[in-house]
């Protein structure tokens, strides 16, 4: 359910970009008679992209155990831009549509912000990668990284996060997870790979 409602709200929340870029090219443009033609065409589709950008997303905050200050700044910038865009656009005022999509890109931006925050502040705080005990040094990435999501014992599966007592992969598939990431789970590319390693040995005395 969190996989499938994060697909949805990616991409709701770039066809909402998309929308608002044409409407606000086209007002700034002094192309009004197009955007009242475009407004009008894409209204009920609009509404629909609207919604689920917003339904989506309410339901992926209310389930994300991730969430810090830039993700309520970045609520703050939504809600402020959406009132602001519906003036802008009733107006005429290129001003507040104006500002309300370099509100809207910049809340976008700040999603982007926050996944480099993370990796910021696991570099900040680095593991003593000096002990010879594999899994205690897998316990020490997976208590810092992984645990939010998969929990204590791998099977907590908060923001959709799949059971790691069941996991079947081997050590590359799941290499290739953390380099890549996989629906809703972020990618962990800066992890080294004695860090890879050993967070992969310590989910495997995680299984039943
Ligand atoms: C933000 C939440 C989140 C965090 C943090 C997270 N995961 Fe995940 N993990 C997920 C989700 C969601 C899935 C399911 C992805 C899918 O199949 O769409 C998943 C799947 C996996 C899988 C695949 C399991 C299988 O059998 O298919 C592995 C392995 C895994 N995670 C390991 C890790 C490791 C190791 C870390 C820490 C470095 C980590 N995860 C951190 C959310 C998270």
């Amino acid at each position: 359910m969190y996989s499938t409602l994060f697909l949805v709200h990616k991409y709701s929340v770039l066809l909402f970009l998309l929308i608002y870029l044409t409407k606000t090219a086209l007002l700034l443009l002094n192309k009004n008679e197009l955007l009242t033609k475009v407004t009008k065409a894409i209204k009920i589709p609009e509404m629909i992209v609207s919604f689920s950008f917003l339904a989506s997303g309410i339901y992926l905050a209310v389930n994300n155990p991730l969430l810090g200050t830039l993700f309520w700044i970045k609520l703050v910038c939504v809600f402020v831009s959406i009132p602001l865009a519906v003036v802008g656009f009733k107006k005429g005022n290129k001003i507040l549509a104006a500002l309300s999509f370099v509100l809207i890109v910049g809340s976008y931006g700040l999603s982007e912000v926050h996944k480099a925050s993370l990796k910021k502040a696991y570099k900040a705080d680095p593991i003593d990668m000096s002990s010879e005990n594999t899994i205690l040094l897998g316990l020490t990435v997976y208590q810092k990284q992984c645990m939010v999501c998969h929990g204590e014992n791998g099977d907590a599966g908060l923001a959709g996060a799949a059971n790691l007592k069941n996991c079947v992969l081997n050590e590359t598939q799941i290499s290739e997870i953390l380099s890549k990431g996989k629906g809703s789970m972020p990618k962990f590319n800066y992890l080294s790979e004695s860090e890879v390693k050993a967070v992969t040995a310590y989910i495997g005395t995680l299984k039943n």
